[in-house]
């Protein structure tokens, strides 16, 4: 495999073999083409409209790149492994099509620019798909915690039995953070939005060329405001990567308590056969495989951050060809959380719920202390000291190994002669989850308010998402168009 280049002219020998292998990014940013190709169409209109080539030339230009397109969408574009990227195979298939007026398409810009702004609309997709996949999961939690409005569990803290909870409160748990984690990738989305091309190489151009107008054409917001930032900067693929990190971990930690709860230490809940595993030696096993393999994908999508950060902390301005590493831990980080938050919709959406271990789990552990403690409150003792005297219940009912619903009126006074017959309703269990009525607190009443904030943060979402993507959409059907 000989290297061949179009700008070969200050060199007496060819590229060696190996410098093409080892410069090569095609592998990556054959992924690219599309924008590519639409961010070549843009750039020709522009040229076409400034008068900076001449216009029968631009709408041969123009032409080609559209049966580009096309064998791109159809899959018969092949790429030829002897040019070093997809910028390079895009003008030289061009050329070859349309001849030497090809070779004006590269006028007033730069690989430079042409890679941040391929990348960028490459991002604006991906985050769009991140924020789809992860509304999804939160889509499937809001229904187990709609049918779950009144199943109670133990809530833990340093996974000890804390106070009982509803598991409505706790799938929305998972989706307020989820959601923030997809609101990050919207906010990002907006940052990012600015188009670099006609930064050219990274001091601008000398042809009168109209960088609002690409910039449109394409669907940024604006364009870049400065020519060395536009292809020196990538803290947009730094920020996705975080982002998809942050997402990774709370899939991660959501997948964690998944898994204990379908152990047979918990048993609270059962994965659906479809997405559960079996072992090759152990027949009765049914593994939680789905769940486990999100937790541990975790690592290799935190990776990407690392990655960029440490990629991009000495780099001067402007381009350095370091940067051509930004494409593969970026896009394999959004495509692996992605696909890890597409696959956990499907878990959590077809879960079976065990409502009575759930429940039965309560009774070990003394899950209703607090409220025998706030029991005592209502009856006049300071909480400190009330504090003090469940702690002392508690350690007889250790002792005798009871529970404190169990324990007898005369027992109980033992401890404080203030406890009456109604401190049985007020530890009952149920009673301790009504009674927590805060804002944003567990009791059903508390839930329902939630679950309408949530559902209504979904649809928030959905529309963004949906603009953007059309605007966007709007943007290549014009290109292809006129
Ligand atoms: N493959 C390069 C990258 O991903 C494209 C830009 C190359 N520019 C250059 N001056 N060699 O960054």
């Amino acid at each position: 495999m000989a290297g061949k280049a179009l700008w070969s002219g200050r060199f007496a020998a060819g590229m060696d073999d190996s410098t093409l292998k080892f410069t090569s990014s095609l592998d990556v940013d054959a992924a690219l083409a599309f924008y590519d190709v639409m961010g070549s169409l843009a750039h020709v209109r522009m040229l076409k409209t400034c008068a900076v080539i001449p216009a029968a030339d631009a709408d041969l230009i123009a032409k080609g790149l559209r049966s580009l397109a096309k064998q791109l969408r159809d899959g018969t574009f092949e790429m030829d492994e002897t040019l070093e990227d997809i910028h390079t195979n895009i003008e030289v298939k061009l050329t070859a099509m349309i001849g030497p007026a090809g070779g004006k398409l590269h006028t007033g810009r730069s690989r430079n620019d042409q890679v941040a702004t391929d990348f960028k609309m490459y991002l604006r997709d991906a985050a769009l798909n991140a924020v789809e996949a992860i509304d999804r999961l939160i889509a499937a939690l809001q229904n187990v915690a709609k049918t779950n409005r009144d199943t109670i569990l133990p809530g833990y803290t340093h996974m000890q039995h804390a106070q009982p909870v509803t598991l409505a409160q706790h799938m929305l748990a998972h989706a307020f953070r989820l959601g923030r984690d997809a609101d990050r990738f919207l906010d990002a989305y907006e940052r990012l939005n600015k188009c670099p091309l006609g930064a050219a190489a990274l001091a601008g151009t000398t042809y009168h060329i109209d960088r609002k107008m690409t910039s449109d054409l394409l669907g940024f917001r604006d364009p870049t405001e400065n020519s060395m930032d536009s292809v020196a900067s990538r803290d947009y693929a730094t920020e996705l990567a975080f982002d998809a990190a942050m997402t990774a971990v709370s899939l991660s930690s959501l997948c964690e308590e998944l898994i204990l709860w379908s152990s047979q230490e918990f048993r609270f809940i059962e994965m659906d056969d479809r997405y559960s595993t079996g072992s090759s030696i152990m027949p009765q096993k049914k593994n939680p495989d789905i769940a486990e393999l999100t937790r541990g994908k975790t690592g290799g999508v935190i990776g990407a951050v690392v990655s960029m950060l440490v990629m991009t902390k000495g780099l001067p301005l402007s381009y350095n060809r370091d940067l051509q590493e930004d494409k593969r831990p970026v896009m394999d980080a959004l495509t692996t959380m992605t696909d890890c938050a597409n696959m956990m919709a499907k878990v959590v959406s077809t879960i079976k719920v065990d409502e009575s271990h759930m429940f039965e789990a309560t009774n070990a552990g003394f899950i209703n202390a607090t409220d025998l403690a706030d029991y005592l409150v209502t009856k006049g003792v300071p909480f400190r000291e009330a504090h003090g005297i469940v702690g002392e219940t508690v350690r007889f009912c250790i002792a005798n190994k009871v529970t404190l619903d169990s324990l007898t009126l005369d027992q109980f006074r033992k401890f404080s002669p203030l406890i009456d017959e109604d401190v049985f309703t007020a530890i009952a269990v149920k009673n301790c989850v009504d009674r927590r009525d805060s804002y944003g607190g567990t009791s059903p009443a508390s839930t329902d308010v939630e679950l309408t904030l949530s559902l209504s943060d979904l649809v928030r979402r959905e529309e963004d998402v949906r603009v953007k993507d059309q605007l966007v959409k709007g943007c290549w059907e014009k290109l292809f168009r006129e």
